[in-house]
């Protein structure tokens, strides 16, 4: 199977948080370069793919997708804190499409994560590894003959997540799966 993850400069976060690490990240402050993307996901993905994204986005996102997603939430149990805000935004969705089902999951695979973000990456929203092993969790990627293309790999962590995860291993009629996350809190 072939998945993608796309982890993209966030709507209006663009010019302002990648300018300097990308020529057309200011692209990324139109809402119709989020909508071709999700039109290459759909087309160059059937296997399933997941995308990143704010929570504010969802309400204009998801009404173009037009299909049937999870949307699943991965929780920072620590964050920044924004002085100015009145609540705090603790949270960002991962919209998931498809991805290989796995019956009889063992550990099981929950449709959030809790986990602090990363730090000293070196670059603006850079996922820390426990999100990457997630994301190919969710999708049900198998390293032993699946690929994952992650079409904003900027610090490579989703590449290294692959690399390090060890393969599905069928057990009778009922798969499990070895150096994933279980419970993940
Ligand atoms: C949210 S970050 C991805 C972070 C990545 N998942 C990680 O964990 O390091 C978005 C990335 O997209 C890159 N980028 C910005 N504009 C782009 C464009 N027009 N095309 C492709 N990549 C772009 C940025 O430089 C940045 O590396």
């Amino acid at each position: 199977m072939r998945f993608a993850y796309a982890d993209p400069p966030y709507f209006k976060h663009g010019k302002r948080l990648y300018g300097e690490f990308h020529d057309q990240a200011a692209d990324w402050d139109d809402q119709e370069t989020h909508f071709m993307l999700i039109e290459r996901l759909m087309d160059e993905y059937p296997d399933g793919w997941a995308l990143s994204c704010n929570p504010s986005d969802l309400e204009w996102l998801l009404p173009y997708i037009m299909v049937d997603v999870r949307i699943c939430a991965w929780v920072k149990s620590f964050h920044r804190i924004r002085d100015l805000v009145n609540v705090q935004h603790s949270w960002e969705p991962v919209i998931l499409k498809e991805g290989r089902v796995i019956r009889n999951r063992r550990p099981y695979l929950r449709d959030h994560l809790v986990c602090p973000i990363a730090l000293r990456k070196g670059l603006p929203g850079a996922k820390p590894d426990r999100f990457n092993d997630w994301i190919l969790a969710l999708l049900g990627f198998n390293p032993a003959e699946d690929q994952i293309d992650d079409l904003f790999p900027g610090t490579g962590g989703m590449a290294e997540a692959a690399a390090r995860m060890n393969p599905i291993r069928v057990v009778g009629d009922q798969q499990t799966i070895f150096g994933l996350l279980g419970d993940t809190a």
